[in-house]
C-alpha cells in the first residue's frame, strides 16, 4: 500500500527563499523584535498570534475567518488517537480514550472502525512496536483508503455510547475533519444528516494537510501536539505523587543486550505531563498514537487506572467505560434470531481457529467445547436428550467435516446446530439500519444549524454495507441460556463474557 502521508519524508521547505537582506525580510525582522517585546510583556494569547503569523493553516491560526471552523464550540480542545488491529481492541482503545478525553477536558474524536489487520501496533513486551507516529500516519492512511472505497463506519455507530453523554464531550471524525479541516466528508457518509455537513460549508481545506496536521507531522504546539511517549518508555497513570518512578516492568538484561536497547519505563502521571500548565495543554488538539494497553507481568503496559484516586469524578466515570453495548439494533436483531430460529435453551460455542496464533491451538479450543458438552450431556441425562448449539466461528461450515465440528453437525440425533452468516437476511438487515440511522453522527456534537438547513440532503451513491455478523452472533452468545464456551486468550471471547455478565440479553428485553 502506497502510503498517503509519508513519514520518512521530510515537509518540503520553500525552495525559493529569499536573501536574506531585501527589504521584506528587513520589515519581517523589525516586526519580530516589536513581537518579542510584546511576547516578553503580554499574556500567551498574544505570543500564540505572533507565532502563527506565518504560514499557519487557518484551523491553526486564531486570526482565520474560514467559516466552517465557526460551527466548532468555542475554546473547545480534542484529543485524537490511533485505534489498530481487531475490533474489541479498538473499543479498548475507545475506553482509554474516554478516561484520558475526560480528565483533560477535551472532546474525543471519535474514529471509525479500522480493517482487522490494516494497522498493527507490534509488540510492548518485546519493546518492538511502532511508533506513535508512525501508527498516526498509517490510521490517517486508512481512513482515507476506508473513504476512499464507501467503507466508512463509525465506531459509534455499533457502539451505543448514550450513557457517557454527560461523562465524556464527543465529535464524531467526519464531524471535526468537515468542520476543523474545512473538507468533504461526503465519500465517508451513509445518510442525510452527515451529507449535510458538506452543503453550506466552504471546501476551504485539503485531505493530506488535515492528515499531516492530526499526525503532528508539522509540530506546533499551539494546534496540534503530537505525543511522543509509547509503551517502551511510558505507563500512564493517574497518580501525581509517583510521578516520573520506575515500572515494575523493564526490558530485561538479555533483551536489552540482544536488541541493544536502552529504554527504561517510568510511570508518568497524564494530568501532570499534559493538564493545565504543560506544553500541551495549549494545544487545541493532542494527538496519541496507540491507546492500547493490557495486564502484563504485574504491571500494564501502557495505561494504568488502576490506582486511580477514589474522587467523586474518576471512579463513577471508570464504571461507566468498563462496557460499552452494542447499540439496539444489533442487540435487537442478536435476540430476535434467538426467539424465533432457536427457541429453546442453548449452548454457544466460540471458536477462533484460523486467525494468527489461533491457527496452532485447535486441539485445545476443540477439548474445551467437548469437556462442555460431556458435562452438559451428564445432566441433561433423561430428558430431551438433543442439545442445541449456536457456532460461532471463523471456520466456515464447509470446512468443518475431519474435525471436531464436522462430528457434532453429522449427529444430528444429538445436536442441533446453528449458525448465522453475513449473508442472512437478518444480518444485512441490521447493516442497513445501522447506516441510515447514522448513530455515529448523533452520539457527537453536532452543528444543528447546518443540518437543519436541509434534511433531505443525500450525497450517498454506492455504500458498501458493513460487516455487522460479528456483534450479532455476540449478542447471540450473550443469550446462551446452557452457558458459553469462547476459545482462550481470544478477546472476542472476553468481549462475551462482558456482555453475559452485565446481562445484555435481559436488558434488550425492554427496548
Ligand atoms: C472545560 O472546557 C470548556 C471549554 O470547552 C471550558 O468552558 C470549561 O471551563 C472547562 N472545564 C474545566 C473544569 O476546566
Ligand atoms: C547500540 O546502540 C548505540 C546507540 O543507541 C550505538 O551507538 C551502538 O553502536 C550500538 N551497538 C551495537 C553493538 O549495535
Ligand atoms: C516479571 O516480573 C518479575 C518480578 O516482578 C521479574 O522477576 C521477571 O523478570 C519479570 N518477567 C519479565 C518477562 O519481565
Ligand atoms: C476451506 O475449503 C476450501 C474449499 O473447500 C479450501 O479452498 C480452503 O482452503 C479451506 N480453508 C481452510 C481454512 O481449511
Amino acid at each position: 500500500m502506497n502510503s498517503f502521508l509519508n513519514p520518512n519524508k521530510k515537509p518540503k521547505r520553500n525552495s525559493n527563499t529569499k536573501p536574506i537582506f531585501n527589504p521584506l525580510s528587513c520589515l519581517f525582522l523589525f516586526l519580530s523584535i516589536i513581537s518579542l517585546f510584546f511576547i516578553l510583556l503580554s499574556p500567551s494569547s498574544i505570543t500564540r498570534f505572533t507565532f502563527s503569523l506565518k504560514n499557519s493553516p487557518p484551523q491553526c491560526n486564531p486570526k482565520s475567518t474560514a467559516k466552517t471552523l465557526e460551527f466548532l464550540p468555542k475554546g473547545e480542545k480534542y484529543l485524537w488517537y490511533s485505534p489498530h488491529s481487531g475490533f474489541s481492541n479498538q473499543v479498548s482503545e475507545l475506553r482509554n480514550a474516554f478516561l484520558i478525553g475526560s480528565l483533560l477536558n477535551r472532546t474525543v474524536i471519535i474514529p471509525p472502525i479500522l480493517d482487522h489487520h490494516a494497522v498493527a501496533l507490534g509488540s510492548c513486551p518485546k519493546f518492538r512496536v511502532s511508533s506513535p507516529y508512525e501508527i498516526r500516519v498509517s490510521v490517517w492512511d486508512h481512513i482515507v483508503h476506508l473513504m476512499q472505497n464507501s467503507r466508512y463506519v463509525s465506531i459509534s455507530d455499533v457502539l451505543d455510547l448514550s450513557s457517557l453523554k454527560h461523562s465524556v464531550k464527543m465529535i464524531d471524525f467526519r464531524v471535526f475533519a468537515s468542520l476543523w479541516c474545512g473538507i468533504s466528508m461526503d465519500e465517508a457518509c451513509s445518510g442525510s444528516l452527515c451529507c449535510g455537513l458538506s452543503q453550506f460549508t466552504s471546501q476551504w481545506g485539503d485531505l493530506k494537510q488535515c492528515g499531516s496536521l492530526l499526525s503532528g507531522l508539522k509540530y506546533n504546539s499551539d494546534c496540534v501536539y503530537g505525543v511522543t511517549e509509547d509503551c517502551r518508555t511510558t505507563v500512564w497513570t493517574l497518580q501525581p505523587n509517583t510521578d516520573g518512578s520506575l515500572d515494575s516492568f523493564q526490558p530485561d538484561e538479555s533483551l536489552r543486550k540482544k536488541k541493544n536497547i536502552s529504554y527504561i519505563r517510568r510511570r508518568r502521571d497524564l494530568f501532570k505531563a499534559f493538564g493545565p500548565g504543560s506544553k500541551a495543554h495549549v494545544a487545541k488538539v493532542l494527538s496519541f498514537g496507540s491507546l492500547f494497553s493490557a495486564p502484563y507481568n504485574g504491571s500494564q503496559l501502557y495505561i494504568d487506572a488502576h490506582d486511580a484516586p477514589a474522587d467523586a469524578y474518576i471512579q463513577p466515570l471508570l464504571g461507566k467505560i468498563e462496557f460499552l453495548p452494542f447499540v439496539a439494533e444489533i442487540l435487537s436483531a442478536g435476540k430476535e434470531f434467538v426467539e424465533k430460529k432457536i427457541r429453546v435453551p442453548f449452548l454457544c460455542a466460540q471458536l477462533r481457529l484460523l486467525d494468527g496464533q489461533f491457527k496452532n491451538h485447535w486441539k485445545a479450543t476443540f477439548s474445551a467445547l467437548r469437556e462442555k458438552i460431556q458435562s452438559l450431556q451428564a445432566q441433561l441425562e433423561g430428558s430431551d436428550k438433543l442439545m442445541n448449539i449456536f457456532i460461532m466461528s471463523d471456520l466456515p461450515p464447509s470446512n468443518w467435516s475431519g474435525t471436531y465440528l464436522g462430528k457434532l453437525a453429522s449427529d444430528p440425533n444429538s445436536f442441533k446446530i446453528y449458525t448465522l452468516k453475513e449473508s442472512d437476511e437478518l444480518v444485512s438487515k441490521v447493516a442497513e439500519k445501522l447506516m441510515a440511522r447514522e448513530h455515529g453522527i448523533r452520539s457527537g456534537y453536532y452543528p444543528r444549524e447546518i443540518v437543519s438547513m436541509d434534511k433531505r440532503k443525500q450525497c450517498v451513491s454506492s455504500r458498501v454495507l458493513p460487516e455487522v455478523l460479528m456483534y450479532v452472533e455476540e449478542t447471540v452468545c450473550s443469550c446462551a441460556s446452557l452457558g458459553f464456551v469462547g476459545t482462550s486468550g481470544s478477546t472476542i471471547a472476553e468481549s462475551i463474557e462482558l456482555m453475559r455478565k452485565n446481562n445484555v440479553c435481559l436488558d434488550s428485553n425492554n427496548s
